[in-house]
This record gives C-alpha cells, sequence and structure tokens, in this order.
C-alpha cells in the first residue's frame, strides 16, 4: 500500500494514544483570540463534497488564525459537478500550490485515497460512515476539561450508532484512553460489529439503562429518513430514546451533555436539555477551533 502523506489525519484508528495526548496538549496552547503566523503564507484547501456548518468553519477559522490563506472547493459550483474525479481534483489542487487538504466526502477512504497519491498531508473531515477525527479530537477535548481525564470515565453513546463517523472515531479513542463506553440506540442502528470495534463496549436496551451513573452522555443525530428507512417511527424514537431531563437525572449529578450537532430539538434530545447548565454542545463548537488549529499545525510541521 502506498504511504499516506506525512502529517496527515485520516483516523483514530490507527493513532497511538501518545499521539493523541500531543494533539490535545498542542489545542490547549493554541489561542483562536491571538492570531499567531505559525502557518504564514501556506494554502489550506478546504475540500467540501457534503454540506458542513461547524466542521468547515471552524477549519477555516483555525487556518486563518495560524495566519493560513484558506480557499473552499465545495462540490457544487466547482468541475465535481461535472463529473471530474477525486484524483484530478485533488492533483488540480495540489497543482494550485495547496499546502493541505482538509476533505469531507461521502464516501470511506477518500481521505486516504487523496493522502496515497498526493505529497502534502490530507486531513479527514468526515468520510461516508468511516470516521471524523477532529470531531472525536474536540470531544475527548471538551471531556478532558471538565473531567480531567478519560480513563475509567463511563460514556453512553446514544442514537444511530450504525451510521455515525463521530461514534466510529469516538470509540476509537474513548477506548484507547480506558473509557467505558455503553452504546444504545433501536437495534437497526446498532450492528453486531459494534460490538468488535473495541474491548470494554458494552450494549443496552434501553435509554435509562444506557444513561444511569455516567460521567458523559454522547448524542447522536437521528436522520428522519433513516428511521423512516428501517420503518421506525419517529414517535417510537421518541418515547424510547429522546434524553429528556427525566432521564437526564438519571446520569451522575456532574455528567455532561454532549452532541456533535446539527441537533434536532424534539428528536434526540428536548429543548430543556439542549439548554441545561450540563449541555457542552456549544463548548464543543467553540473547542474545535483550538483543536483544528493544533491538527493544522501538526500537519505543516509546525508543531512546536
Ligand atoms: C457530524 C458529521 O457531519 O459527521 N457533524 C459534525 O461534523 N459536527 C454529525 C452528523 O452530521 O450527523
Amino acid at each position: 500500500m502506498t504511504k499516506a502523506a506525512r502529517g496527515s489525519l485520516l483516523g483514530i484508528e490507527q493513532l497511538r494514544a501518545e499521539e493523541i495526548a500531543g494533539l490535545l496538549k498542542l489545542a490547549r496552547r493554541m489561542n483562536p483570540q491571538k492570531t499567531r503566523p505559525l502557518l504564514r503564507g501556506k494554502r489550506v484547501l478546504l475540500l467540501f463534497y457534503e454540506p458542513s456548518t461547524r466542521t468547515r468553519s471552524s477549519f477555516e477559522i483555525a487556518a486563518t488564525s495560524l495566519g493560513a490563506i484558506t480557499t473552499l472547493v465545495q462540490s457544487s459550483g466547482s468541475s465535481i459537478e461535472k463529473g471530474e474525479s477525486l484524483l484530478d481534483t485533488g492533483y488540480t489542487l495540489h497543482g494550485l500550490g495547496a499546502d493541505v487538504i482538509v476533505i469531507r466526502h461521502p464516501n470511506a477512504g477518500a481521505p486516504l485515497l487523496m493522502a496515497q497519491h498526493l505529497d502534502i498531508p490530507v486531513i479527514n473531515a468526515g468520510d461516508g460512515m468511516h470516521e471524523h477525527p477532529s470531531q472525536a479530537l474536540l470531544d475527548a477535548y471538551t471531556i478532558v476539561r471538565h473531567k480531567k481525564a478519560l480513563k475509567g470515565l463511563h460514556v453512553a453513546i446514544i442514537g444511530d450508532i450504525y451510521h455515525s463517523r463521530v461514534a466510529r472515531s469516538a470509540i476509537h479513542l474513548l477506548s484507547k484512553f480506558g473509557a467505558m463506553i455503553t452504546l444504545c440506540g433501536p437495534p437497526e442502528f446498532l450492528p453486531e460489529v459494534a460490538a468488535t470495534l473495541a474491548p470494554g463496549l458494552h450494549i443496552t436496551r434501553t435509554v435509562e439503562d444506557a444513561i444511569r451513573g455516567v460521567d458523559v452522555i454522547m448524542l447522536l443525530r437521528v436522520q428522519k429518513e433513516r428511521l423512516a428507512g428501517m420503518k421506525i417511527s419517529l414517535q417510537d424514537y421518541i418515547a424510547r430514546y429522546q434524553v429528556t431531563m427525566a432521564r437526564l437525572k438519571l446520569a451522575k449529578k456532574d455528567a455532561l451533555l454532549m452532541h456533535p450537532g446539527p441537533i434536532i430539538r424534539g428528536l434526540e434530545l428536548t429543548g430543556e436539555v439542549a439548554d441545561c447548565p450540563q449541555s457542552v454542545i456549544v463548548e464543543e463548537v467553540r473547542n474545535g477551533v483550538p483543536v483544528r488549529m493544533a491538527i493544522l499545525a501538526r500537519a505543516l510541521g509546525r508543531a512546536r
């Protein structure tokens, strides 16, 4: 197999715990408020084949906070619409002088393919149902700010596990650091393979069992079309799995409530839960900036 370009971030699975800890430490030293010209003159290409609000804008803010220049290429309005292949788009962006490519793509493995063919670092901003490493890193950063360490923490991940790249990356990261993970969701969204992803994974049938006594509740987005596709009614999902204030009270008193966004109030959680003091949903978004600054600095060899 061709080697991926140095500095690439393709997933959490292949990172060692020390590398993750190093990135989180570097993120703590980043200050988005103070422009630091660590990446002055560097070109960060943001290549987005799927919609994104948080990930795209925080990579953009992270890059400009480090003095880099960003260019956004989206599938609509570019030659991608005309059928240009992923690699040809990559070669074009490389030819234009990109120093690093941040890519979101509906197919698992698209960032790896690009990293194997270009000699510049590639950062995975979410690939299909595979991984979303920067999200897992910002979630770990957020948890550690509140709970000091990940080891021994009990984390419940609730929702559509099967389709979620956020869940996959989080499971890899949390298990590398010795957290206990409980998965919960409709059985259609909880494939057996989930149990083989990492040691120490538990699956519970009821949301009450999943939440009871945990330190962190991590919710996932649930798409109405996917519920319909699995013949699960919206009412049924809400009745069984929605996190309400009553259910939240089953967790530890100081448990964190997390969600990668976009949230749908009234589906995965109630509006009251989204806005309650235990919710760190907005903080996760905020923490995305220093974490992505660290990812970009590492990619371009400026991680000092
Ligand atoms: C997630 C994504 O796109 O993977 N959102 C995000 O990046 N914050 C979650 C999702 O859309 O389900």
